[in-house]
């Protein structure tokens, strides 16, 4: 079962605190990141949090292309990741949310971020990227603690957002 479906806000299962992965896990991560990848590909994703397929654990992934690698490569994975730095200038832009279909948010982001993280080989790696690759892991990486689109805008956009997707007649443009 490749596919999986995407839990959506206001799901509270997005909103909790993810929990490391252990290293006696990591063989059994490869499938939930085959699966990740399949489900963000069908849906036209960026990027994608674990806990977007309803797993909480401190993994996500960024597409290939985003990442700056050959387009035809798997996403990037990345196993309890640390921000280890966020610099240059930031950049306000609207931000979409496979858990937000159809919503966009502008956020304010690091154009420069660079991440530690462990491949699914429990390998440690680091890897710096600019502008969209920087803001896709800053947006992963809100995910593992709970922190979403909504948490960036006032009570009454929020209200506002979660009747449209409640309501649930957005059309699903993927983002
Ligand atoms: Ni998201």
């Amino acid at each position: 079962m490749p596919l999986r479906p995407i839990v959506r806000y206001p799901d509270p299962r997005l909103k909790q605190l993810c929990r490391p992965v252990e290293l006696h896990e990591l063989p059994g991560l490869r499938q939930l990141v085959n699966d990740m990848a399949e489900t963000m590909f069908a849906a036209h994703g960026a990027g994608l949090a674990a806990i977007q397929v309803g797993e909480p654990l401190r993994v996500f992934i960024v597409d290939a292309e985003i990442a700056g690698r050959p387009p035809t490569d798997p996403p990037l994975a990345f196993i309890n990741p640390e921000l280890v730095l966020l610099g240059g200038a930031t950049e306000l832009t609207e931000e979409g949310c496979l858990s937000f279909p159809g919503i966009y948010v502008p956020i304010e982001r690091a154009l420069r971020c660079r991440a530690r993280a462990l491949d699914l080989d429990g390998q440690p790696f680091e890897v710096e990227g600019e502008a969209l690759f920087a803001r896709a892991m800053q947006h992963e990486n809100d995910h593992l603690n709970g922190r979403l689109l909504a948490d960036y805008v006032g009570r009454l956009k929020r209200k506002m957002i979660e009747r449209r997707l409640q309501r649930g007649d957005v059309e699903d443009d993927g983002r």
